[in-house]
C-alpha cells in the first residue's frame, strides 16, 4: 500500500474529479484512512504527520469496489510536483520543504551546474540537510557531523573516518536518496520517487509545460503564501469564479456587469449563474470553457486559465497526457 495515501485527508485522497462515464461509482465509498487519522487543527487545517508516525499508527482497511469493477486511481506519487521559482532559492545555500507530507531539500550542485533534490534526513542520524551547508567543494555537507555528498547523494567525506580505515562512506546506507528533478518553466520540479528505476522517468513524463512563462512577450509574476489549509482548496478556488463577485467584492472594478436572461431581481455584487462548461475530464485533469475564456486543470497541482480564446488548445487536451512538452 502506497504509504502517502495514509497522510491524506479522506475527501483528499478520494478522486477529486468524476469518473469516466460508464463507470458506476461504488455503493460505498472507500474509507482511506483509519478513523481518527484526520487530526484537525483548531483553525480547521488537518495536520500532517511524518510518515514514520503514519505507518506506526493502527491498521486500516480499504473496501474495494464491488468485483468485476474497476475505479480509475490517481497515483499520487506518479506526478511531478513544484518545489519553487529558480528565481527564489540561493544557490549557496540548501532549501528544505514538505511536500505531500515528504520532507525534501534542495540544493545547487554547482560541479554539475544543476539543482538537485534529495530526502531531508542524513542517512547517519537524520539530521535535516536543509539545515547544512554548502561546503567548499561544492558538495552538501550535514551540518550535524559533517558528512559530505555530492550530487548522486553518494556520501564522499566522513571526517571521523580514519584515512587508512575502511571506506564506510562507500557503503550504501550512506547514501541519501535523490529525486529526479528538472527545472521548467523558471519552476524547479521534482519527481517524489527517488529509486533507480525512476531515474530516467523524464524520457516518459515531463512537469506540465506552460508555454507563455517562457515567452518574453509576456509578464511572468511568481508569488508564494502559505496558506494555513491544503493547496487543492486554494486550486478549487481559483476554479470557482462565482464567488469572485461577493469574496473579491469591490477588488475587480471595470468588470462587466452579466446577465441572467429572464431574471428580475440581481443583489448589488451582481452574481449570476456561471456557464462553465467541463469539456474533457479524467482523474488526471480537465479542460472546461466559459463564455470566451478557457481553463485547464493538470493534476494534481497545475491550473491554468485565459479569459481569451484558445478553444482549439482546449479540444485537442487529452486529460491522459501532459500537455505539450519542449522540443
Ligand atoms: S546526522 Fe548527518 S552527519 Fe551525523
Amino acid at each position: 500500500m502506497d504509504p502517502l495515501r495514509l497522510l491524506l485527508p479522506r475527501t483528499q485522497a478520494q478522486p477529486l474529479l468524476p469518473l469516466p462515464t460508464g463507470v458506476p461509482a461504488p455503493s460505498v465509498r472507500p474509507r482511506l484512512v483509519p478513523r481518527g487519522r484526520a487530526r484537525r487543527h483548531r483553525n480547521g487545517a488537518a495536520r500532517m504527520l511524518p510518515a514514520s508516525a503514519v505507518a506506526s499508527e493502527s491498521p486500516w482497511t480499504e473496501q474495494e469496489p464491488p468485483s468485476g469493477e474497476k475505479e480509475e486511481r490517481f497515483d499520487w506519487l506518479d506526478q511531478w510536483y513544484p518545489f519553487a521559482p529558480v528565481e527564489d532559492l540561493d544557490p549557496g545555500a540548501p532549501h528544505g520543504k514538505m511536500v505531500l507530507g515528504i520532507r525534501v531539500v534542495a540544493w545547487y550542485d554547482r560541479g554539475a551546474g544543476e539543482w538537485r533534490v534529495f530526502e531531508d534526513a542524513c542517512p547517519h542520524r537524520l539530521a535535516p540537510l536543509s539545515e547544512g551547508r554548502i561546503d567548499d567543494k561544492g558538495r552538501l555537507q550535514c551540518v550535524y557531523h559533517g558528512w559530505c555528498f555530492d550530487g548522486r547523494g553518494a556520501c564522499k567525506f566522513i571526517p571521523q573516518a580514519p584515512a587508512l580505515g575502511p571506506p564506510v562512506h562507500t557503503n550504501s546506507k550512506a547514501c541519501v536518496a535523490s529525486y529526479p528533478c528538472v527545472v521548467q518553466n523558471k519552476l524547479l520540479w521534482f519527481y517524489p520517487r527517488a529509486g533507480p528505476e525512476h531515474a530516467d522517468v523524464l524520457q516518459r513524463k515531463r512537469p506540465p509545460f506552460i508555454p507563455e512563462i517562457d515567452d518574453p512577450s509576456f509578464v511572468t509574476s511568481f508569488l508564494i503564501r502559505d496558506m494555513p489549509f491544503g493547496y487543492d482548496v486554494l486550486a478549487e478556488n481559483l476554479m470557482d469564479p462565482s464567488h469572485v463577485p461577493y469574496a473579491h467584492k469591490g477588488l475587480f472594478r471595470g468588470l462587466p456587469r452579466l446577465v441572467d436572461p429572464g431574471r428580475e431581481e440581481y443583489d448589488k455584487e451582481g452574481g449570476v449563474p456561471m456557464a462553465v462548461k467541463v469539456e474533457e475530464s479524467s482523474v488526471n485533469g480537465f479542460a472546461s470553457s466559459q463564455g470566451p475564456g478557457y481553463s485547464k486543470f493538470v493534476a494534481p497541482c497545475t491550473y491554468y486559465g485565459s479569459p481569451a480564446s484558445k478553444k482549439s488548445e482546449v479540444r485537442t487536451w487529452d486529460g491522459s497526457k501532459n500537455w505539450s512538452v519542449p522540443s
